[in-house]
């Protein structure tokens, strides 16, 4: 039977959510995953304080457009008061779906009791839940963990897993490393189906997916629900239907040819103009070479392409990226 998952009244055909990544998952990459197969995706994190305020760059963050969906809106902060508000906000704006993210590692959040801080602090966490399941009328929550700050057992991913299952949300994303490990190490997938084990909500494992091995790994060893995938998915947009059809037992998709990937790297820079307008310039510098990962002459490409002045330039880059050199074409003339 077909797979299906009903997150209140989001029912999702597929088994691969798509993790939020800042910096990495906006408009552009989201529209060219779902070329490729992507369903359940996410902007980048959204600090509660700033949505409350409505901060244009934060606005800017959350841009979206009909055919991005379904999409959730992630929230970090500590304040169950303006957590609360800002998750109605987000209903309101018409996402799918409002998470938490309780597992940042960056100084600059746990600093503020939030993200992965909110994993050693069950008690303003239960609140911070209970407050938006008040608030949040029809989509929804879910929470976004590591296993543990520094304790790897998974014991506090559990604690504040139950939190959210108690206050009535409807699952739960593990990435299998602790706030300490940052993202060092590999990600404990026994560890988290100690936390699959403990809740009755359906979980979602995360952490190092990279291929078809990796995702059977996980899945294995930790019985989970679903899968979330985060860097695997950089320059590999195919990888969310691989997997899919891992987990369906489905025939699986070759993995993307040169010229698909020269096919999505086009479609990402024409979604950046489109979006992003001045910006996609820098944009493209920074995520250009993602594509052509593994490939010979990506090392040229990356310092052509961190260079580039030009829109038409970084065309050009693109659509000559390792096409035989005149040289080497004159070689095959002789050899014909
Ligand atoms: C550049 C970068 C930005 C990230 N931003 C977020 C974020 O905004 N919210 C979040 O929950 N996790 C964030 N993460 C963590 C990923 O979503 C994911 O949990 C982690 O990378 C492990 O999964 P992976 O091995 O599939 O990448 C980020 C990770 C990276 C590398």
């Amino acid at each position: 039977m077909a797979f299906t998952l009903k997150l209140k009244n989001l029912n999702l055909t597929s088994s691969v959510f798509q993790s939020p990544m800042a910096g990495c998952t906006d408009l552009a990459f989201r529209l060219v995953a779902r070329k490729f197969g992507m369903q359940m995706a996410y902007p980048e994190m959204i600090s509660a304080e700033a949505l409350v305020r409505q901060t244009r760059l934060t606005l800017d963050m959350m841009k979206t457009v009909p055919e991005d969906r379904p999409l959730g809106l992630q929230l970090v902060g500590s304040d169950p008061d303006r957590m609360a508000e800002a998750a109605q906000i987000v209903e309101e704006m018409g996402f799918d779906l409002v998470d938490v993210n309780i597992g940042c590692p960056v100084k600059k959040v746990t600093g503020q009791c939030a993200g992965s801080a909110l994993l050693r602090e069950p008690a303003r966490a239960r609140e911070i839940f209970k407050k938006m399941s008040d608030a949040v009328e029809r989509i929804p929550l879910t929470v976004k963990l590591r296993l543990g700050y520094s304790d790897a057992s998974g014991k506090e991913a559990i604690t504040i897993a139950r939190e959210a299952e108690d206050a009535g949300f409807s699952a739960v994303a593990v990435h299998g490393r602790t706030r300490s490990q940052g993202y060092t190490g590999k990600a404990d997938y026994e560890a988290i189906g100690c936390v699959k084990k403990a809740l009755k909500i359906p979980v979602i494992g995360n952490g190092d997916v990279r291929d078809q091995k990796s995702a059977r790994e996980l899945l294995e060893k930790s019985g989970c629900d679903a899968v979330m995938i985060g860097r695997g998915a950089l320059g590999n947009p195919r990888i969310y239907a691989l997997i899919d059809a891992v987990i369906e037992h489905r025939d699986v998709p070759p993995p993307l040819t040169l010229e698909e990937k020269r096919q999505a790297l086009r479609l990402h820079l024409e979604y950046l103009l489109n979006f992003e307008g001045e910006w996609a310039l820098p944009k493209m510098r920074r995520i250009g070479v993602w594509y052509f990962m593994g490939e010979p002459g990506v090392a040229q490409f990356r310092e052509k392409i961190q260079r580039c002045e030009h829109v038409s330039e970084m065309r050009e880059l693109i659509e000559s990226f390792n096409l035989l050199p005149l040289e080497d074409k004159s070689d095959l003339k002789a050899v014909a």
